[in-house]
């Protein structure tokens, strides 16, 4: 109890110490909401992989879920801000290494980015079998920040 006690006082400190860092509140509301906002990601991407397995694939259903995907590329750039990542008692499976890695994780956004406008444009143009590569891609710049960003579901 005391050493739980005596830890929060730490951590506060801590977090006192940086004026610009969100308060525990705060992380947890910014948490909170970045990870509503990856879950609808989540949701409009299996609708673009549901719609293109189908064997009649509705290209509206596919056009709504790329905007939703276009604009969660965009809004990502500011889901993790400084002081959003993990410490202990906190529900994020946000790697520390987005914050200590910076210009990787970027580089990991940007490639997210770059891949929802083309994929975007093949939506616009309709041809299924360019929907199906371009969804591919976008779906390998995903797992690409998962993989280095993200802590493993299984462990
Ligand atoms: C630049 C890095 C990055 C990219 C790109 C990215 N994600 Fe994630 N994603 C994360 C991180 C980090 C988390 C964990 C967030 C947390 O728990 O605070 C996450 C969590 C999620 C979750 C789980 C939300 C929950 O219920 O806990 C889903 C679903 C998800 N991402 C889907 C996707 C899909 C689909 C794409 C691509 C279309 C994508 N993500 C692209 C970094 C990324």
């Amino acid at each position: 109890m005391l050493k739980k006690l005596s830890f929060t006082l730490i951590v506060s400190a801590f977090m006192a110490c940086f004026g610009g860092y969100a308060s525990g509140q705060e992380a947890q509301d910014i948490i909170k909401s970045r990870v509503e906002g990856l879950r609808e990601l989540g949701a409009a991407f299996k609708n673009v992989n549901d719609e293109l397995k189908s064997s009649s694939p509705q290209i509206y259903i596919i056009q709504l879920s790329a905007r939703q995907i276009r604009t969660a590329a965009k809004a990502q750039y500011d889901w993790f801000p400084e002081g959003s990542g993990p410490l202990p008692g906190r529900k994020t499976k946000a790697k520390a290494e987005i914050w200590t890695h910076p210009d990787d994780f970027k580089t990991a956004q940007d490639a997210f980015a770059a891949e929802s406008e083309k994929f975007t444009k093949s939506v616009a143009a309709g041809d299924f079998n360019e929907i199906r590569a371009e969804a591919k891609q976008l779906g390998q710049t995903c797992g690409g920040c998962h993989r280095t960003f993200r802590v493993d579901d299984k462990r």
